[in-house]
This record gives C-alpha cells, structure tokens and sequence, in this order.
C-alpha cells in the first residue's frame, strides 16, 4: 500500500471551480444591490466590473488561480469607509455571501470554510 499523501483539493476546487465561482458572485452582487442597508455603497458603479475583480479576488483567495490584480482590500475600501462603511456593513456581506451558498447547495462545512475566508479580511475592508 501507497503512503503517499493525496494532496487536498482547493476550497476553489471543492466549491465546484470557475463555473461555481462566477455563479456565486453574480448571485451574491443582485443580493448586495437589492440590500436597503448595503446598495448606496454601490450607487453609480459598473458592476459588471465590480463583478469581475470579486471572482479574481475570491478564485485567488479560495486558492484557486491569482488572476487579482486589483489594488488591494484597504485601498479598494477607503472611499467606502470614508461614506461609513462599518462592522455591520461587512456582518451583511458575509451574510449574503453565505445565503448565496446555501441557495447553491453548496455543503455547510464549505459555507464555514468561506465565512472563515472572509471573516480574515475584516479588518483591511474596514481600514483598522
Ligand atoms: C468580505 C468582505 C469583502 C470583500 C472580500 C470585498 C472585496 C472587494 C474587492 C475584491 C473589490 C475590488 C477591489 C479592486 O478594485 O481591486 C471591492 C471593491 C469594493 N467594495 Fe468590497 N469587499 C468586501 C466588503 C465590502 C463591504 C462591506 C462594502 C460596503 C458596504 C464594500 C464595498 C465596496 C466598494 C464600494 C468597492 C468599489 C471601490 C472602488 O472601486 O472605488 N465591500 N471589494
């Protein structure tokens, strides 16, 4: 019998890879600019590109390919923290990220592996 370990597979991967990836943020952003409490952050923007960056960003922070070229979470983020973008602003985003998941059935135990993700990034989105 083989000892080799099998490397694990990417939460990219196990998510279901670029095609669940792209479905997931367009869902996501319909929810964010439905959301009464998160959409005037999102006034006047082009969220087909705004779209575009989030599936670099997320694919590369899944640990799939790095395709983000963007100019980081702080920096993207000031102009919303300055509009007053805080801590329950970000506690509806990794909501709405999450529903977007389970309405894809997407398994709890990855739902908890991509909250986690996103739960590290809190405090460069929020500028502390
Ligand atoms: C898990 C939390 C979040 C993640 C991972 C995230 C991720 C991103 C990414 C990747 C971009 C594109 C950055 C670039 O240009 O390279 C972005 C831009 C942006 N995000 Fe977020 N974001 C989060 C939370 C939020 C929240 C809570 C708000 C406001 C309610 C928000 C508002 C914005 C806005 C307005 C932009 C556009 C900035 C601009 O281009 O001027 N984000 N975000």
């Amino acid at each position: 019998m083989s000892s080799t370990a099998v490397p694990s597979k990417s939460l990219y991967e196990r998510l279901g890879g670029e095609i669940s990836v792209d479905l997931a943020v367009d869902i996501f952003y319909k929810k964010v600019i439905a959301d009464t409490l998160l959409k005037p952050f999102f006034a006047g923007m082009d969220m087909e590109a705004q779209s575009k960056k989030q599936k670099q960003f997320l694919t590369y922070a899944f640990g799939g390919p790095n395709h983000y070229s963007g100019k980081g979470l702080r920096n993207a983020h000031k102009g919303a923290v300055a509009n007053g973008m805080r801590g329950e602003h970000f506690d509806r985003v990794v909501m709405l990220l999450a529903a977007t998941l389970q309405e894809l059935n997407v398994p709890e135990s990855l739902i908890a592996e991509v909250a986690a993700i996103a739960e590290s990034t809190r405090k460069d989105v929020l500028g502390q």
